[in-house]
Order: structure tokens, then C-alpha cells, then sequence
């Protein structure tokens, strides 16, 4: 049987660090309120499009697998801050990475876009289509933040991380997951302002407004990514014990303490970025999963856990088994070009841009959903 081994691995954090007591000079917060409600300090701010930190993290991954970008025949772009839809970004990255005869797509899972990327990367590669496939989650949500709503914009930030899949004959990667979603549950984590609808509006695009219901998402997460890891451990036939190492979405760090307390994971267990880069969504997880393999926690044939969730409201949990190898074979001089502003200054730069569109933002009270209705598509179909 063929597996698909996770060989390499990168990542790209913006090097702009926003604080919570920045977070504080424009929003009515504070440091005490943000780490007690969600665990968080401090999350980058790009100065960069997403797409560029998306190419870093991927020549890391390459270099890091001892590959080339013509190696590679799968790019696959999991984020839903795309800077364009049309082309897709997966093909800008193939370009820029010289793969050119890889095949490239975009996934939208939101938070889980990476996991969901990862299960689509592995299964091509065990029914024999591609060989090698890189699989990225990159956000830049710092630009369609609504960074007027203090109940979402101290919980985001931005950043990239990739990996390099390979066909294996020793059991390596993905082991077996779990991929769901409540779609009963998508009106409680919407933004509002991207996508074709809202040209009707009259609102200009990346005016955004951010409908999230905190405390429904937060039970609903906890429900999901606890469920789908006991599911995943049980058909896979391993208990806690044998896992060495949980690797959550970071969302908050009460949902990630309330999963790993349902699965049977003591906190030792647990990996943790949350309190340096807050959520930035589909690259979370991936970022997270490097940086525990840079940092020594994974070992080889390590078993390791990933439960995620993300609008849809999406879930999932992987379980993988890591390879023999947790060092890189090679590295890149690829890197972000250097920041002359603050994160701090960066955010002030969206937050003037977005103002002169203050007045649009009332749009967004006319447009009605219809959720849960059969036909509904989420919206009414009728321009206002
Ligand atoms: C958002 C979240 C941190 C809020 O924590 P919580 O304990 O549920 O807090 P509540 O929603 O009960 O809000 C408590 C109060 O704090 C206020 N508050 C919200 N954000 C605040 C902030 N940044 N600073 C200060 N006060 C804030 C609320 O307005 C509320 O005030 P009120 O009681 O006067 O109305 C938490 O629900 C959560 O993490 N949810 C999931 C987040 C999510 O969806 N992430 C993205 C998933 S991909």
C-alpha cells in the first residue's frame, strides 16, 4: 500500500508583531481581557501579499525536503484571503516555484483549509495521480479584518506554512481523519463583503463586516474537533497514550484546553502557538505543526494529532505518523523582503483606507439570509 510521508516542511510569519496593548490604542480592550478570554498576546501582521508569504513557506518546504520546484506535481493553496480568485493562487505559487508541469488548485475550508488540503494531497498521492504534492495554508486576514469589532479583530493575525508530501511504502503521513461539517451551523461564523453577492450592495469589495456568534462557535468547535479525534483514535486502533503530540487549530486557548481534556490529553501534550500568533486561520495548524518540529517536540515515528474547525462550520482531525526524519536536508535563501512599518502602523494603513467606506457598511443591514431553508443558498437571491 502506498502512504504519502510528510518529507518537508516550512513556514512564513510576517516579521510585524501586533500586540494587545496596540490592539488597545484603537479598540476598547485590554492585554487582561484577551489573554484570559483567549490565551492570546501577541499575532503578525504581513507587509507583503498573502501569495508571497504562501512562496516563502513553500521554498522552505521544498528545501527542506531535499527537493526541487520541478519535483513537485500538486500545489495545492488552502487559505480564504485569496488576493485574486481569478487566476488561482495555487498557480502563482507553481509559477514562482518553477513547477510547471504540477497540477494547482485552491481550497476553501476556511480555518480547516490546510487540513482539508492535507487529505486531498495524501489521497492523490495513494491512488497513484501525482508523487510529490506541496500543500500550503496561508491567510492574510489582516487586510478584510473588520478592525472596527473588538470581538473578532484581537483574535486574528496572519502567516504561511507548507509541506512536502511524497509517496512512501512505509506507513508515514496521514493514518487516518475525519473530515465533517455542520452545515446547519454556517450562519454563526460569516463574513460579510467577499464574494459576488455583495456587489449588489453597492459595497466596495474587502469591506468586510464579521458576523461571529463567539460562544456558539466556541461549543461547537469543542464538540467537533473532540468527537472527530476520539473517532479518528478509535477506527485507527491507538489510544492517547500512543499519541505523542496534539496539534490544534488555534483558535482559543479555553477550546483548545476543553479538547484536550475530552480526548484524554494531559496539557504536556499539547502544542501550543496561540499566545504568539493568535489564529490566522488555515495557516494555524500547518505553522504549528512545523514549529513543533523545528523546536524538537516531534520525534521520529512520532504519532501525532491535529483536530481542527472552521467556518462551514467545518471540522476535522488527523491523525500522522511522522517519518523517520525531523531534520531539513537542505534550506533557502528565500526570504520576505524587509518591513519598514510597525504592525501597529500597517493596521492604521487599513484601518484609514477602510474608513472613506463607513458609510457602505450600512448596506450589509439589508441583505437578509435564509438559512436552514431547504433551497437557501445563505442568501436571498433578489438584489436589494
Ligand atoms: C470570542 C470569544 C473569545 C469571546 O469570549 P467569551 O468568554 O465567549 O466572551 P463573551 O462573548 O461572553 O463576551 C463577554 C463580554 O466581553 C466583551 N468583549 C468581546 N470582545 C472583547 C474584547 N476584545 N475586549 C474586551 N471585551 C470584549 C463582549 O462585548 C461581552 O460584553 P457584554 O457582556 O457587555 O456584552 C470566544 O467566544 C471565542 O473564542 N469564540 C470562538 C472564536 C472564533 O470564532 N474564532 C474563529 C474561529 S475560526
Amino acid at each position: 500500500m502506498t502512504h504519502a510521508a510528510i518529507v518537508g516542511w516550512g513556514k512564513c510569519l510576517p516579521p510585524s508583531i501586533l500586540t494587545n496593548q496596540d490592539l488597545a490604542t484603537f479598540l476598547p480592550t485590554d492585554d487582561e481581557w484577551i489573554t484570559t478570554r483567549t490565551g492570546m498576546k501577541e499575532r503578525r501582521i504581513s507587509h507583503v501579499r498573502g501569495i508571497e508569504l504562501a512562496i516563502v513557506a513553500a521554498e522552505r518546504a521544498i528545501a527542506c525536503a531535499g527537493m526541487r520546484g520541478e519535483d513537485i506535481d500538486l500545489v495545492i493553496y488552502g487559505s480564504c484571503s485569496n488576493d485574486e480568485m481569478v487566476p488561482n493562487s495555487a498557480s502563482g505559487v507553481q509559477q514562482r516555484i518553477g513547477a510547471l508541469r504540477a497540477a494547482a488548485f485552491d481550497v476553501n475550508t476556511a480555518c480547516t483549509s490546510f487540513m482539508y488540503g492535507l487529505s486531498i494531497g495524501t489521497s492523490m498521492i495513494k491512488s497513484g495521480i501525482v508523487r510529490n504534492a506541496l500543500v500550503i495554508g496561508v491567510e492574510l486576514i489582516s487586510q478584510y479584518m473588520d478592525w472596527t469589532n473588538r470581538n473578532v479583530a484581537v483574535l486574528f493575525g496572519d502567516g504561511a506554512a507548507a509541506v512536502v508530501l511524497t509517496e512512501s511504502a512505509r506507513e508515514a503521513g496521514v493514518i487516518c481523519e475525519k473530515l465533517q461539517c455542520y452545515a446547519d451551523s454556517r450562519q454563526i461564523l460569516r463574513v460579510r463583503g467577499m464574494g459576488t453577492m455583495y456587489a449588489n450592495l453597492g459595497v466596495d469589495y474587502g469591506l468586510t463586516r464579521w458576523d461571529f456568534d463567539g460562544q456558539e462557535i466556541f461549543r461547537k468547535a469543542v464538540h467537533g474537533m473532540s468527537e472527530a479525534s476520539l473517532d479518528v483514535m478509535r477506527r485507527a486502533g491507538v489510544g492517547i497514550d500512543e499519541v505523542a503530540l496534539v496539534v490544534p487549530h488555534q483558535a482559543n486557548l479555553r477550546i483548545i484546553d476543553a479538547v484536550a481534556k475530552r480526548a484524554g490529553a494531559t496539557p504536556e501534550k499539547v502544542f501550543l502557538t496561540v499566545q504568539k500568533y493568535g489564529n490566522m486561520s488555515a495557516a494555524t495548524a500547518p505553522v504549528a505543526l512545523v514549529e513543533a518540529v523545528e523546536t524538537g517536540r516531534v520525534k521520529p515515528g512520532d504519532l501525532v494529532l491535529m483536530p481542527a474547525f472552521g467556518g462551514g462550520l467545518t471540522v476535522s482531525s488527523h491523525l500522522i505518523r511522522w517519518g523517520d526524519r525531523v531534520t531539513p536536508l537542505g534550506g533557502t535563501d528565500v526570504d520576505l523582503p524587509p518591513s519598514d512599518r510597525t504592525a501597529l502602523e500597517l493596521v492604521n494603513a487599513i484601518r484609514a483606507q477602510k474608513s472613506t467606506g463607513e458609510t457602505q457598511a450600512a448596506r450589509f443591514d439589508t441583505l437578509k439570509f435564509a438559512e436552514g431553508k431547504p433551497s437557501g443558498d445563505g442568501a436571498s437571491s433578489a438584489p436589494p
